[in-house]
């Protein structure tokens, strides 16, 4: 049986409208404002760690460091990435040396990377619970979720997140290929979906801000 799990998990992410958090492309754009990317930063300077998704890092190639135009004494968070098959480009920005990175791969992949620490498992894929301990062993308390939507599916249907901010931009992108703010398989019924419960909704410059907490 698993342990509990004490780490706090934050999920953020900027969406659009009507609902999608980049293009039909799967490329991303610009959402956020300055307001919002400063909060952002602040948020990513409060956690142990920043997680994203193997397909985050193909898409975006994100650096994911606390930028010193917004915090500053930026102290450069863990970066985490799940990635189970080991797909993490070798030139990828997340493994620049920047910042301490962890791929976290699935049990059978043997692949290294360089600048980084590599975790095992789960079979097949990452399992995220276990991960949660393992971090948690660590000495990680907490982590700030950045997606993209298929891991923020996981960690809200595992109800492993505790809270999600997200922000809505004043933009419409449309596509039904779009990703939205949770992927993956979704809800097939409404036991399935997953329940929040409105803390704050804040104009926050031309965009909003809503902060939720997920109900468990
Ligand atoms: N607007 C925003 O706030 C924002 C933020 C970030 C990303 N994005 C966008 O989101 C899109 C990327 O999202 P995505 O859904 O394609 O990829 P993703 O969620 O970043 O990564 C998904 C991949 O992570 C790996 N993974 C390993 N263990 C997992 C687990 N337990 N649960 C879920 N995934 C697991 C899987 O690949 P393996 O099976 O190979 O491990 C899975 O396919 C891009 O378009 C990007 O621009 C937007």
């Amino acid at each position: 049986m698993l342990e509990a799990i004490y780490l706090k998990v934050t999920i953020n992410c900027a969406m659009s409208a009507d609902g999608k958090i980049a293009l039909s492309s799967r490329r991303q754009t610009d959402i956020s404002n300055e307001e919002d990317r400063k909060r952002v930063h602040e948020l990513r300077n409060t956690v142990d760690g920043i997680l994203v998704g193997i397909g985050t890092v193909i898409t975006d190639d994100p650096r994911l460091t606390v930028k010193r135009e917004y915090v500053e004494e930026p102290k450069n968070p863990v970066r985490i990435i799940l990635d189970s098959k080991g797909r993490t480009p070798p030139d990828a920005a997340v493994l620049n040396g920047e910042a301490r990175t962890l791929i976290i791969t699935a049990e059978e992949c043997e692949k290294e990377f360089p600048n980084a620490e590599t975790v095992r498992c789960g079979t097949d894929r990452v399992d995220i619970a276990k991960a949660m301990q393992i971090l948690e062993g660590m000495g990680i308390r907490s982590i700030l979720v950045e997606g993209g939507a298929e891991v923020m599916w996981s960690f809200l249907k595992s109800r492993l997140a505790d809270e999600m901010y997200i922000f809505i931009g004043s933009l419409v992108i449309g596509g039904d290929s779009s990703p939205t703010a949770a992927g993956g398989e979704g809800a097939e019924s409404l036991e399935d979906t997953v329940e929040l419960r409105l803390r704050n909704a804040e104009i926050v410059g031309d965009g909003v801000l809503l902060e939720y907490e997920v109900v468990k």
